[in-house]
């Protein structure tokens, strides 16, 4: 059976989906997404990723292009006619389709939304292999709290992490500290033992939902954590280091720029993380 996508109300096979070439979100990247993990058919931490949808296309001025409940109740049907068990759903919410204009249309054209799905294994444990990361500066504009798709210093960084065979690039600010990954957050245990993440005030990073969920697991774990910025010499100089997303889970940082952290291998605190992330998933579809 081939992959279904949902587009603008109608279920059409993968590799037929399309938009029209004035799609606000394929001229202008006016448009929003959110990537949540499908494990055994349900939907992981659907309110948090909705809450934050829900502020993205507050902060744009985007229209739901369906209610938050109908758009439930679609994301449900696409994981059932893929048939999908383990694997992740990507939506994308624009604008809409207007003749080219930089201001927002004055009649309303409808919001856009598509949905793809791709399966793959959902493993907190064995999908979180250790990795390693280059910095790079944050060329991004000033509103990365947003998740739109205006993803190209994003796919700049990744790309030259890659070709330094890295996992994943730490944007840098002009302050020299870490803002975040290109699709993931950033924490380190510092040399001090201060298990440390960037704080959202500033607008700097992505409020992720898996560093809710770990800031939640650190909470009730009693472990103390302090959201701040921290810079590359204190991530270099750290105990451990890590980084979250809804696709990696805690993933290990053994190395920066080079450099091993610590002794380049994977630290206790986030072996435990690792471990309690992995136990609320698998509570969640129990
Ligand atoms: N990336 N920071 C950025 C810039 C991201 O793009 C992401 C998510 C995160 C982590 O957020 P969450 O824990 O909610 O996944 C942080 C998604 C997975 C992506 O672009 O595919």
């Amino acid at each position: 059976m081939g992959r279904i996508a949902y587009v603008n109300g109608l279920y059409v096979p993968h590799s037929e989906a399309a938009v029209h070439v004035e799609d606000r979100g394929y001229q202008f990247a006016d448009a929003v997404y959110e990537v949540l993990a499908i494990h055994r058919t349900k939907l992981i931490d659907e309110e948090w990723h909705l809450d934050r949808l829900n502020r993205s296309l507050g902060e744009l001025q985007i229209a739901w292009p369906v209610s938050r409940r109908v758009l439930g109740i679609l994301m449900r049907r696409l994981v059932r006619r893929n048939r999908l068990y383990d694997g992740i759903i990507y939506l994308q919410i624009g604008r809409g389709v207007a003749p080219r204009d930089h201001a927002f249309p004055k009649e309303e054209v409808g919001s856009s939304l598509v949905m793809t799905v791709k399966a793959k294994p959902i493993d907190a444990l064995k999908g979180s292999a250790p990795c390693k990361v280059i910095t790079v500066p944050d060329i991004r504009w000033g509103r990365p709290d947003i998740k739109t798709v205006g993803l190209l210093p994003n796919c700049l960084a990744k790309q030259k992490a890659s070709e330094s065979g890295c996992y994943e690039a730490w944007q840098v600010d002009r302050d020299g500290k870490v803002t975040e990954g290109t699709g993931s957050n950033s924490w380190i245990v510092s040399a001090g033992g201060e298990l440390l993440t960037r704080n959202i005030d500033g607008n700097a990073i992505l409020n992720g939902v898996t560093r809710l969920a770990v800031l939640d697991l650190a909470r009730e774990a009693d472990l103390t954590f302090v959201e701040r910025p921290f810079s590359v010499e204190e991530a270099k100089a750290a105990r451990e280091a890590f980084l979250t997303s809804t696709s990696s889970f805690v993933k290990p940082v053994v190395a920066i720029d080079d450099q091993p952290v610590a002794d380049g291998k994977v630290g206790p605190l986030t072996r435990k993380l690792q471990e309690l992330i992995s136990a609320r998933l698998e509570a969640q579809v129990a």
